[in-house]
């Protein structure tokens, strides 16, 4: 499986402190089912990542994974925030792609009151990016209301979410969301946004069986992100999708 949103490097944000660390996650995602992982680091204001920053993280770790005898491939990425992708330069933000591809990983925002944010997804778009939206369903605006990410696919973006809002880990609202999406057919990635090997952990094909949708990891986490780095033509989606499950569904199997 491919793995598009994973704070693995060490010291660059808020991911593993150490070399250690981040070895430990590599080993997780192995563990897991897990061969390739696109580093995302946070691209923000707060910790002030840039590619080359990334890039030579990203060769570092590789060495280092080799040196350990892990099998993982890291790929190039970024998790950048909205506000701040259509500051950077040209050439910055082409930098900050996920793998080989035309794709950016934008940050869909997570605080209430971001009206208009899908002006700034538009804007990517138009200075020639495709865009994947980290954790719509973790977006008060798109929880309110989610036509906006209907009327956003509509334009071309691509929806990953996070497993573990599948599972419940952030809580009902964002769980009800990501089920939303689900059965309006608006998710084409599935992905672990792992921090570490404890507190936030990967385990892709864990959250999802855990709902019942195991059929679906094919899509979402292999064919669909393996085009995404490649640059490859998006493969259509499965015919069906899971009805958005009742309340009562959530209370029997889901966590609280
Ligand atoms: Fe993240």
């Amino acid at each position: 499986m491919v793995d598009l949103h994973c704070h693995l490097l060490p010291g660059i944000d808020d991911g593993p402190e150490s070399l250690e660390g981040s070895l430990a996650l590599a080993r997780a995602q192995v563990a897991a089912g897990v061969n390739v992982v696109a580093a995302t680091p946070h691209v923000d204001l707060e910790y002030g990542n840039r590619s080359a920053d990334i890039q030579a993280g990203i060769e570092q770790f590789n060495l280092a994974l080799v040196e350990h005898g892990i099998e993982l491939k890291v790929v190039n990425g970024a998790e950048i925030t909205l506000t701040l992708a259509n500051e950077l330069e040209k050439d910055e933000l082409a930098a900050l792609r996920l793998g080989e591809g035309p794709w950016l990983l934008l940050e869909a925002p997570l605080s209430a009151g971001a009206f208009g944010f899908e002006n700034l997804v538009r804007q990517a778009q138009t200075r020639g990016h495709k865009v994947l939206l980290a954790h719509p369903e973790r977006c008060p605006e798109i929880q309110r209301d989610p036509d906006l990410a209907t009327g956003l696919v509509r334009n071309g973006v691509l929806m990953q979410i996070t497993a573990g809002s599948l599972s419940g880990s952030f809580g009902t609202t964002v769980q009800e969301c990501a089920f939303e999406l689900v059965a309006r057919g608006l998710v084409h990635n599935v992905a672990s946004d792992a921090h570490d090997a404890r507190r936030r952990p990967p385990g892709l094909l864990a959250s999802l069986e855990e709902v019942g949708m195991s059929e679906y990891a094919s899509y979402w986490c292999e064919s669909v992100p393996a085009a995404i780095i490649s640059g490859g033509e998006i493969p259509n989606p499965p015919t069906s999708f899971p009805a958005a499950r009742s309340k009562s569904w959530r209370r029997y199997f889901g966590r609280r």
